[in-house]
């Protein structure tokens, strides 16, 4: 499928995390080498390409490193050692709602976003009826954002992700916003743009079926390292594998509530990070040392 040419390309990528003890060692930290701090290897020495048009699902359990990937690739974090390689347009599905100016109309909020992207404005105009249609928020599009419930600018955020014409996707659990239908069209729209746009995407999903649906090939991620590259059939089955293996006490189903009161998606594979928040940093963490 597709050309040769890889897209993403990552070059032995490592990414240490410095973890202080409070925020006040942290500042101190930025002027002088002698506060102490944690080394945290969020990616060791992590490498793998991935070519226009293929469909990548990253596994891996809460902490493994998959959301440093997808930060890096979107230019959010850098790594400490190693190259990263983007040769399009990224448009990330990590944070929806994130970007928004919210004293500005939803209207405006597309035109903001799609520049940011890199479109010019009458390549924005193009998309515009069309964002708007699938946002479903009609007549509301020319209020203020501060004025949308969260669940408006999540429908906000995919449709102008969706309908920006990516040459990327970087998608962070992120079709499972909204209410059931919402979420439908979604996936059809994701599905849609990756058969017939040519889309590359990476995708951060705890759902084998939804893993499924959209990739053909899969990366495990086990505490920063890459221990399976190969087609999502058997990295499906590595990935239920190691979690298995280091299975501590079985609480399957258990967290159906997500924070934001999101519905979880449909999760037949154990998630130990379903009450993770995609994209949010645990900034002072002391993470499990
Ligand atoms: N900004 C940060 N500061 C310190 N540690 C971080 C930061 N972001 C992530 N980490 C740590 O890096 C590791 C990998 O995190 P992450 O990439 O979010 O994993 P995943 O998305 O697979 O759950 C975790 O142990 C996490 O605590
Ligand atoms: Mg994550």
């Amino acid at each position: 499928m597709g050309e040769e040419k890889a897209i993403i390309r990552l070059k032995n990528v490592t990414k240490i995390y410095k973890l202080y003890e409070n925020d006040r060692k942290r500042f101190f930290g930025i002027f002088s080498k002698h506060v102490p701090y944690k080394e945290m290897y969020a990616l060791k020495n992590v490498s793998f390409e991935v070519k226009r048009g293929e469909s990548v699902a990253l596994l891996g359990r809460n902490g493994a490193g998959k959301s440093t990937i997808l930060k890096m690739i979107t230019e959010v974090a850098y790594p400490t050692k190693g190259t990263i390689e983007v040769n399009g347009r990224v448009s990330a599905l990590l944070e929806l709602t994130s970007g928004f100016d919210m004293e500005l109309t939803g209207r405006e909020n597309i035109y903001m976003k799609g520049q940011l992207c890199g479109l010019t404005n009458s390549e924005i105009a193009e998309q515009e009826d069309a964002i708007i249609k699938f946002s479903g928020l009609h007549e509301y599009i020319d209020q203020p954002v501060r004025t949308y419930s969260s669940g408006m600018r999540a429908r906000l955020g995919f449709a102008i992700n969706v309908n920006i014409r990516p040459e990327i996707l970087i998608v962070d659990e992120a079709l499972s916003v909204g209410d059931a239908a919402f979420r439908k069209k979604c996936r059809k729209k994701v599905d849609k743009i990756i058969r017939e746009d040519n889309v590359t995407m990476l995708f951060v999903t705890h759902s084998a079926k939804t893993a499924k649906e959209f990739c053909s090939r899969g990366i495990v991620m086990v505490k920063g390292k890459l221990v399976y590259d190969g087609d999502i059939d058997s990295a499906l089955e590595e990935y239920k594998k190691r979690y298995s293996k280091k299975k501590k006490k079985a609480t399957p189903n258990e967290e159906t509530t997500a924070p934001d009161g999101s519905v979880p998606a449909a999760t037949d594979l154990p998630a130990p990070a379903a009450a993770e928040k995609a994209g949010q940093d645990p900034v002072s963490v002391p993470a499990e040392q």
